[in-house]
């Protein structure tokens, strides 16, 4: 294991749409608003406001445009939005949205559950909004779900995942992340997908998308970052998970992620204490204990009394 040596790693907040998505009470839009806005001064590259998908679908982002409308665009953030097809594309181009976050899976069976398309019939919708953000001149990163692994199929073949890579580099993404929507990677894994795929295509923007379902999610971070990984999606107190992929859980979390980049010497250029300060308020907003660790434990050197009856 290395030493960061300043490093600049990017990190992007997902809270408000992986997180919020998977929460069974709808957090009022002011909430919403409130929350992007004070997250925003936090040294954020990117934050994920809302996703433009079927209110159907996804209930809890049904109002995504007015989200994006009322919060305060800070310089320097990049504010996206998840767009599954060329109506979402339409809504979040209305939005005047920073980036497409366009999405599918890797996994016939997850992309028919979640967004009930054939992979050929998403990447087919994709290449229109593609098409649709060259002519508006909005950047396009592609979200690849299920790449470590899919909880209905089990292993998904490398071969397959580099090839749909392949398709969407062809197309002119600027960026591609690799999702591992219910956490079955693991950090060996990691580190031979990654540095794959940034040798195989060294021009992509490359970020890693870690859900913590069995215990892995910081290790996995550690082996991405070694690899080569600069950008990192992660939510504030680990909420998070895809509805309609089973045994789904949270992303890992901000604090915790950005905690441990920061004691191994990385440059995130996050605000630690105002992390931790704002997952209290959102464990307010959520209305349940966040699966979290740090915002409970502090920063490392947080020092304690010690126990009373060393005390006389
Ligand atoms: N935004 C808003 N409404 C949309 C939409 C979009 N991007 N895409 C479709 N719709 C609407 C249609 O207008 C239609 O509305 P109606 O019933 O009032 O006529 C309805 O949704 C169904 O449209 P259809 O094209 O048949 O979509 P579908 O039911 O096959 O669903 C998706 C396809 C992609 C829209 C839907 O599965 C979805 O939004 N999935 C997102 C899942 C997700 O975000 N998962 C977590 C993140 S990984
Ligand atoms: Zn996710």
């Amino acid at each position: 294991m290395k030493n960061g040596n300043g490093t600049r790693l990017h990190i992007n907040e997902v809270a408000t749409r992986d997180g919020f998505q998977m929460e069974s009470r709808f957090i009022p839009t002011d909430d919403k608003v409130a929350l992007i806005d004070r997250l925003g001064g936090l040294g954020y590259a990117k934050i994920e406001v809302t996703s433009f998908t079927s209110a159907k679908a996804i209930p809890a982002l049904r109002d995504g445009e007015e989200v994006m409308h009322r919060i305060a665009r800070r310089p320097g953030v990049v504010y996206t939005a998840l767009v599954p097809n060329v109506r979402g594309a339409e809504r979040a181009l209305e939005s005047r949205i920073d980036e497409f976050n366009i999405v599918m899976s890797v996994s016939e069976t997850h992309n028919l559950s979640n967004l009930r398309m054939t992979r050929e019939q998403s990447f087919a919708q994709l290449a229109d909004v593609v098409a649709l953000a060259k002519q508006a001149g909005v950047p396009v990163n592609v979200s690849l779900s299920c790449v470590f692994g899919c909880p209905m199929e089990g292993e998904v073949p490398v071969p397959s995942v580099l090839g749909w890579i392949e398709r969407f580099a062809a197309l002119g993404v600027q960026g591609v992340t690799l999702c591992d929507t219910t956490g079955m990677a693991y950090p060996i894994q990691v580190q031979a997908l990654c540095e794959r795929v940034i040798a195989a295509w060294p021009a992509l923007d490359w970020t890693a998308h870690f859900h913590n379902t069995r215990g892995m999610g910081l290790a996995n971070t550690v082996a991405a970052v070694e690899a080569g990984i600069r950008r990192l999606d992660m939510s504030l107190g680990g909420i998070g998970g895809c509805p309609y992929a089973p045994g789904a859980t949270g992303n890992v979390a901000t604090e915790d992620v950005v905690h441990m980049l920061q004691c191994m010497g990385y440059e995130t250029a996050m605000d630690l204490d105002g992390l931790i300060a704002a997952a209290a308020e959102l464990a307010l907003l959520v209305a349940h204990e966040l699966p979290s660790q740090v915002s409970r434990s502090g920063h490392r050197l947080t020092r304690h009394a010690p126990p009373a009856h060393r005390r006389n």
